[in-house]
């Protein structure tokens, strides 16, 4: 069935098991997804232990950790999903963006399995995917409806009317938001990585001890942090006694602030039902209370997708796998990786 010989109407659709594989970054992933929507299992393996030394994610060290851990994760997806090796029925894998030889280890694997057990081979975009981890926690979201992207390297606006079928409203023109979370923990000698560490820490702090910049408030949909995080700097070397935890949590504060006017505005704009966050970002606790008090008060429907399903996983990729294969049919066999690859 490799390719040319992909017909979807010898296929029943809605029960076909699609194995995932995700190594984009640091998260070694695979799952089993049945017709789109059912996560038979969801397997990860994050590295985190290993780049924490680092204080980042060394890429190299990445991809050989993806060699070494992605057959036995594959292995376990497959077993916990109930699936014999001869019932998946189809692989896809994200191929960009990401760290490329991350990306390669999961590409050339998911090709490979494709070949052996004579299966579709789809690639994924990894974007996309998280896109669809919203619609997998929460299927009753009716659209269009307003994502909001944030993870370690992107943050993005988008609305969606299909699964499929997206417009980028806005991103940032700088830093990351999880980038901004991550760099600011490092300087306040937070654990790694940053972004569940300064959540931590803002529990015990005063979201209003600091008045941190909010940058393009007023306007638009695109959002910046660089400002955000040399103001932390600039305020911390001035009052070097200054509460690390009121730091952390007027930080915060700033971040989810303008995370929440700008999806608000977003979802105005283009009349959307219903709100959802997405990327690890969306794991904060403070931008996931925010994001329901205040798109609720807009009259908009908020979905938060569980913490696992916001960071890196293979069940969206398997998802939004299914979703491209039926409406576009296999990927060819030459795809590579896309380190850039945009949604
Ligand atoms: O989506 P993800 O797992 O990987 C990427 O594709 O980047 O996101 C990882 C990012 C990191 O920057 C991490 O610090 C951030 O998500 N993150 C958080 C929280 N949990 C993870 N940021 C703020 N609050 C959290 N609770
Ligand atoms: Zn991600």
């Amino acid at each position: 069935m490799t390719g040319t010989r992909w017909d979807p109407a010898a296929v029943d659709l809605d029960a076909l098991p699609v194995l995932g594989i995700e190594t984009s970054c640091d998260e070694t992933a695979a799952a089993v997804v049945v017709g789109g929507r059912r996560v038979q299992s969801s397997v990860v393996s994050s590295q985190v232990d290993i780049h924490a030394r680092y204080g980042g994610v060394v890429p190299e060290v990445a991809s050989r950790a993806h060699v070494e851990l992605l057959t036995p994760v594959i292995a376990e997806a497959l077993v916990e999903g109930g699936l014999a090796d001869h019932e998946v029925g189809a692989v896809a894998a994200t191929y960009g963006p990401g760290l490329v030889g991350a990306l390669l280890v999961g590409v050339a694997t998911a090709k490979a399995f494709a070949l052996v057990w004579d299966v579709p081979f789809v690639a994924v975009n990894h974007l996309e995917a998280h896109l669809h981890a919203a619609l997998l926690d929460d299927p009753d979201v009716e659209l269009p409806v307003v994502v909001l992207l944030v993870s370690g390297g992107h943050t993005l606006l988008v609305a969606m009317d299909a699964p499929g079928s997206y417009e980028v409203l806005g991103g940032t023109l700088d830093d990351a938001a999880g980038e901004a979370f991550d760099k600011v923990a490092r300087y306040l000698g937070l654990a790694y990585p940053g972004g569940p560490a300064i959540d931590a820490a803002a529990e015990h702090g005063d979201p209003e001890a600091i008045a941190f910049p909010r940058a393009m408030l007023d306007e638009g949909l695109d959002l910046s942090f660089s400002g955000l995080k040399t103001a932390v700097i600039n305020h911390v070397r001035r009052h070097p006694d200054v509460a690390t935890v009121d730091v952390a949590a007027s930080f915060q504060a700033a971040v989810v602030d303008v995370l929440t006017v700008k999806a608000l505005r977003a979802a105005e704009q283009v009349g959307a039902k219903g709100l959802c966050l997405g990327g690890g970002v969306a794991a904060n606790s403070r931008l996931r209370r925010l994001a329901v008090e205040r798109g609720e008060a807009a009259g908009l429907r908020v979905s938060l997708p569980s913490p696992a399903m916001c960071t890196d996983n293979a069940a969206m990729v398997a998802a939004a796998g299914w979703h491209r294969l039926v409406t576009d049919g296999p990927s060819p066999l030459d795809t590579g990786a896309v380190p850039g690859l945009g949604l």
